[in-house]
Protein backbone atom coordinates (compact mmCIF):
# COMPACT_ATOMS: atom_id res chain seq x y z
CA UNK A 1 0.00 0.00 0.00
CA UNK A 2 1.36 3.70 -1.11
CA UNK A 3 2.35 5.61 2.10
CA UNK A 4 0.18 8.68 3.78
CA UNK A 5 3.13 10.32 4.96
CA UNK A 6 6.63 9.99 3.74
CA UNK A 7 10.31 11.25 5.27
CA UNK A 8 12.82 11.06 2.71
CA UNK A 9 16.50 11.91 4.15
CA UNK A 10 15.57 14.41 6.39
CA UNK A 11 18.47 16.58 7.98
CA UNK A 12 18.18 19.60 10.20
CA UNK A 13 20.17 21.72 12.44
CA UNK A 14 19.10 24.23 14.74
CA UNK A 15 19.68 27.77 14.06
CA UNK A 16 22.85 27.29 17.12
CA UNK A 17 24.36 24.51 14.98
CA UNK A 18 23.06 21.89 17.14
CA UNK A 19 22.08 18.36 14.60
CA UNK A 20 19.25 17.26 15.51
CA UNK A 21 18.41 14.77 12.52
CA UNK A 22 20.65 13.42 10.34
CA UNK A 23 19.11 11.46 7.74
CA UNK A 24 15.74 10.34 8.47
CA UNK A 25 13.33 8.60 6.99
CA UNK A 26 10.28 6.70 7.63
CA UNK A 27 6.56 6.06 6.93
CA UNK A 28 3.58 5.45 7.46
CA UNK A 29 0.50 4.05 5.93
CA UNK A 30 -3.11 5.34 6.11
CA UNK A 31 -4.55 3.57 9.38
CA UNK A 32 -1.55 2.76 10.84
CA UNK A 33 -0.73 3.40 14.55
CA UNK A 34 3.15 3.86 14.58
CA UNK A 35 5.44 4.81 17.88
CA UNK A 36 8.24 6.48 17.35
CA UNK A 37 10.23 5.90 20.34
CA UNK A 38 13.56 7.47 21.29
CA UNK A 39 15.94 8.76 24.25
CA UNK A 40 15.93 12.27 25.40
CA UNK A 41 17.80 14.67 22.53
CA UNK A 42 17.18 11.76 19.87
CA UNK A 43 15.21 14.24 17.89
CA UNK A 44 11.85 13.22 17.67
CA UNK A 45 9.92 16.63 18.97
CA UNK A 46 12.03 17.91 15.77
CA UNK A 47 10.96 15.52 13.65
CA UNK A 48 7.00 15.94 14.42
CA UNK A 49 7.46 19.89 13.74
CA UNK A 50 8.67 19.18 10.72
CA UNK A 51 6.12 16.75 10.28
CA UNK A 52 3.29 18.91 11.02
CA UNK A 53 4.69 22.07 8.44
CA UNK A 54 5.95 23.75 11.86
CA UNK A 55 9.74 23.86 10.95
CA UNK A 56 10.71 24.46 7.60
CA UNK A 57 12.35 21.30 5.31
CA UNK A 58 14.18 21.42 1.90
CA UNK A 59 12.03 20.58 -0.66
CA UNK A 60 11.61 17.06 -1.73
CA UNK A 61 11.71 15.37 1.99
CA UNK A 62 8.10 15.18 2.67
CA UNK A 63 5.76 13.18 1.14
CA UNK A 64 1.78 13.69 1.16
CA UNK A 65 -0.05 10.59 -0.65
CA UNK A 66 3.14 10.46 -2.87
CA UNK A 67 3.19 14.17 -3.57
CA UNK A 68 6.22 16.13 -2.13
CA UNK A 69 3.99 18.78 0.67
CA UNK A 70 5.52 21.95 2.12
CA UNK A 71 4.65 23.12 5.09
CA UNK A 72 0.85 24.78 4.37
CA UNK A 73 0.09 21.07 3.44
CA UNK A 74 1.26 19.65 5.98
CA UNK A 75 -0.28 21.77 8.49
CA UNK A 76 -3.51 21.37 7.03
CA UNK A 77 -3.31 17.95 6.90
CA UNK A 78 -1.14 16.87 10.29
CA UNK A 79 -2.62 17.22 13.49
CA UNK A 80 0.41 18.39 16.06
CA UNK A 81 0.26 17.92 20.36
CA UNK A 82 2.57 19.78 21.35
CA UNK A 83 5.50 18.39 23.63
CA UNK A 84 4.52 21.58 25.78
CA UNK A 85 0.81 22.19 26.37
CA UNK A 86 1.30 26.17 27.13
CA UNK A 87 2.59 26.19 23.20
CA UNK A 88 -0.71 25.34 21.67
CA UNK A 89 -3.45 26.44 25.05
CA UNK A 90 -3.50 30.12 23.47
CA UNK A 91 -7.57 31.22 24.37
CA UNK A 92 -9.03 32.32 27.63
CA UNK A 93 -11.29 29.44 28.15
CA UNK A 94 -10.52 25.48 27.45
CA UNK A 95 -13.66 25.12 25.49
CA UNK A 96 -13.30 27.84 23.31
CA UNK A 97 -9.58 26.39 22.97
CA UNK A 98 -10.82 23.00 21.84
CA UNK A 99 -13.44 25.19 19.74
CA UNK A 100 -10.65 27.42 18.22
CA UNK A 101 -9.83 25.83 15.21
CA UNK A 102 -12.98 24.99 13.62
CA UNK A 103 -13.88 28.70 14.21
CA UNK A 104 -11.53 29.61 12.20
CA UNK A 105 -11.88 26.87 9.33
CA UNK A 106 -15.81 28.56 9.25
CA UNK A 107 -17.33 26.60 11.52
CA UNK A 108 -20.34 28.43 13.33
CA UNK A 109 -18.97 29.02 16.92
CA UNK A 110 -21.67 27.36 18.75
CA UNK A 111 -21.47 23.90 16.81
CA UNK A 112 -17.94 24.32 17.22
CA UNK A 113 -18.11 24.65 21.29
CA UNK A 114 -20.58 21.42 21.50
CA UNK A 115 -17.98 19.41 18.70
CA UNK A 116 -15.50 20.56 21.25
CA UNK A 117 -17.44 19.40 24.30
CA UNK A 118 -18.23 16.23 23.12
CA UNK A 119 -14.33 15.39 22.74
CA UNK A 120 -13.72 17.05 26.11
CA UNK A 121 -16.19 14.66 27.33
CA UNK A 122 -14.49 11.46 25.49
CA UNK A 123 -11.36 12.44 27.08
CA UNK A 124 -13.01 12.64 30.93
CA UNK A 125 -11.80 16.23 30.62
CA UNK A 126 -15.43 17.84 30.36
CA UNK A 127 -15.37 19.45 34.15
CA UNK A 128 -12.49 21.50 32.10
CA UNK A 129 -14.09 23.28 29.61
CA UNK A 130 -15.12 26.61 31.69
CA UNK A 131 -11.71 27.01 33.13
CA UNK A 132 -8.35 29.25 32.13
CA UNK A 133 -6.25 27.08 30.69
CA UNK A 134 -3.23 28.72 32.11
CA UNK A 135 -4.40 28.08 35.35
CA UNK A 136 -4.43 23.88 34.82
CA UNK A 137 -2.50 21.29 35.97
CA UNK A 138 -0.15 19.85 33.46
CA UNK A 139 -1.96 16.90 33.10
CA UNK A 140 -5.18 18.53 32.68
CA UNK A 141 -3.50 21.13 29.77
CA UNK A 142 -2.48 17.88 28.46
CA UNK A 143 -6.28 16.84 27.90
CA UNK A 144 -7.05 20.52 27.03
CA UNK A 145 -4.36 20.26 24.20
CA UNK A 146 -5.59 16.87 22.88
CA UNK A 147 -8.94 17.71 22.57
CA UNK A 148 -8.30 20.69 20.33
CA UNK A 149 -6.67 18.99 17.97
CA UNK A 150 -8.82 15.45 18.10
CA UNK A 151 -11.78 17.57 17.19
CA UNK A 152 -9.79 18.62 14.02
CA UNK A 153 -10.12 15.34 12.95
CA UNK A 154 -6.73 15.47 11.20
CA UNK A 155 -5.35 12.85 8.54
CA UNK A 156 -2.45 12.14 10.36
CA UNK A 157 -2.58 12.87 14.11
CA UNK A 158 1.06 13.20 15.49
CA UNK A 159 1.68 13.54 19.60
CA UNK A 160 4.46 14.29 21.41
CA UNK A 161 4.87 12.71 24.68
CA UNK A 162 1.14 12.81 25.42
CA UNK A 163 1.60 10.93 28.49
CA UNK A 164 3.85 13.03 30.34
CA UNK A 165 2.49 14.06 33.25
CA UNK A 166 -0.67 12.30 33.18
CA UNK A 167 -2.40 10.93 36.24
CA UNK A 168 -2.47 6.84 35.49
CA UNK A 169 -6.27 7.56 35.09
CA UNK A 170 -5.57 10.37 32.90
CA UNK A 171 -3.23 8.50 31.04
CA UNK A 172 -5.31 5.08 30.65
CA UNK A 173 -7.65 7.51 29.36
CA UNK A 174 -5.39 8.70 26.49
CA UNK A 175 -4.68 4.99 25.75
CA UNK A 176 -8.32 4.19 25.40
CA UNK A 177 -9.12 7.14 23.59
CA UNK A 178 -6.50 6.55 20.62
CA UNK A 179 -7.42 3.30 20.78
CA UNK A 180 -10.30 3.67 19.62
CA UNK A 181 -9.18 5.75 16.63
CA UNK A 182 -9.06 2.61 14.42
CA UNK A 183 -9.29 4.58 11.50
CA UNK A 184 -6.50 6.94 12.58
CA UNK A 185 -3.04 7.34 11.19
CA UNK A 186 -1.35 7.84 14.61
CA UNK A 187 2.62 9.12 14.74
CA UNK A 188 3.12 8.96 18.91
CA UNK A 189 6.17 9.75 20.03
CA UNK A 190 7.18 9.03 23.73
CA UNK A 191 9.53 7.11 26.10
CA UNK A 192 6.85 4.91 27.67
CA UNK A 193 7.20 2.28 25.70
CA UNK A 194 4.13 0.48 27.84
CA UNK A 195 2.10 2.78 26.24
CA UNK A 196 3.57 2.25 22.84
CA UNK A 197 2.85 -1.39 23.00
CA UNK A 198 -1.00 -0.58 24.43
CA UNK A 199 -1.15 1.68 21.14
CA UNK A 200 0.99 0.55 18.56
CA UNK A 201 1.38 -2.04 15.85
CA UNK A 202 4.54 -0.64 14.90
CA UNK A 203 7.54 1.06 16.41
CA UNK A 204 10.60 3.56 14.78
CA UNK A 205 13.53 3.83 17.34
CA UNK A 206 15.17 7.22 16.80
CA UNK A 207 18.99 7.40 18.12
CA UNK A 208 21.03 10.53 17.66
CA UNK A 209 18.92 11.91 14.79
CA UNK A 210 18.69 8.65 12.67
CA UNK A 211 16.12 5.75 12.62
CA UNK A 212 18.16 2.92 14.32
CA UNK A 213 15.42 0.18 14.03
CA UNK A 214 12.04 0.03 12.76
CA UNK A 215 9.74 -3.28 12.77
CA UNK A 216 6.57 -4.46 14.45
CA UNK A 217 5.19 -4.42 17.64
CA UNK A 218 5.99 -6.46 20.46
CA UNK A 219 8.91 -7.96 19.19
CA UNK A 220 10.59 -4.83 18.66
CA UNK A 221 10.59 -3.84 22.50
CA UNK A 222 11.73 -7.92 23.92
CA UNK A 223 15.25 -6.38 22.34
CA UNK A 224 17.34 -5.55 24.93
CA UNK A 225 20.60 -5.10 23.41
CA UNK A 226 18.89 -2.80 20.77
CA UNK A 227 17.16 -0.81 23.49
CA UNK A 228 20.10 -0.20 25.53
CA UNK A 229 22.14 0.62 22.15
CA UNK A 230 19.30 3.33 22.04
CA UNK A 231 19.14 4.71 25.28
CA UNK A 232 16.25 2.82 26.04
CA UNK A 233 14.77 0.23 28.60
CA UNK A 234 12.81 -2.72 28.30
CA UNK A 235 9.22 -1.71 28.77
CA UNK A 236 8.07 -2.78 32.32
CA UNK A 237 5.86 -5.35 31.17
CA UNK A 238 8.76 -7.32 30.06
CA UNK A 239 10.45 -6.57 33.45
CA UNK A 240 12.12 -2.91 32.27
N1 LIG B 1 15.02 25.04 19.91
C1 LIG B 1 16.18 24.36 19.89
N2 LIG B 1 17.36 25.00 19.66
C2 LIG B 1 18.52 24.34 19.62
N3 LIG B 1 18.64 23.00 19.77
C3 LIG B 1 17.50 22.31 19.99
C4 LIG B 1 16.22 22.95 20.08
N4 LIG B 1 15.29 22.00 20.30
C5 LIG B 1 15.96 20.83 20.38
N5 LIG B 1 17.29 21.02 20.19
C6 LIG B 1 18.33 19.96 20.17
O1 LIG B 1 18.06 19.08 19.10
C7 LIG B 1 18.27 17.72 19.49
C8 LIG B 1 16.98 16.93 19.34
O2 LIG B 1 16.03 17.44 20.28
P1 LIG B 1 14.51 16.98 20.31
O3 LIG B 1 14.02 16.89 18.92
O4 LIG B 1 13.81 17.90 21.24
O5 LIG B 1 14.64 15.51 20.92
P2 LIG B 1 13.58 14.63 21.72
O6 LIG B 1 12.21 15.18 21.46
O7 LIG B 1 13.79 13.24 21.20
O8 LIG B 1 13.97 14.71 23.18
C9 LIG B 1 18.80 17.77 20.91
O9 LIG B 1 20.21 17.74 20.86
C10 LIG B 1 18.32 19.12 21.43
O10 LIG B 1 19.19 19.63 22.40
MG1 LIG C 1 10.77 15.81 22.69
Amino acid sequence: MSALLEVRGLCYAYPGGQEALRGVSLSLTAGEHVALVGANGSGKSTLLLHLAGALAAPTGTLFLHGGAAGAERLRKAVGLIFQEPDDQLLMPQVLEDAAFGLVARGVPVAEAQARALDVLKSLGAAHLADRPPHRLSGGEKRMAALAGILVMEPEVLVLDEPTAALDPRARRRVIERLNSMKEATLLLATHDLDMALDVCTRAIILCEGRAAAEGPLPDLFRDRALLERCGLELPLRYGG
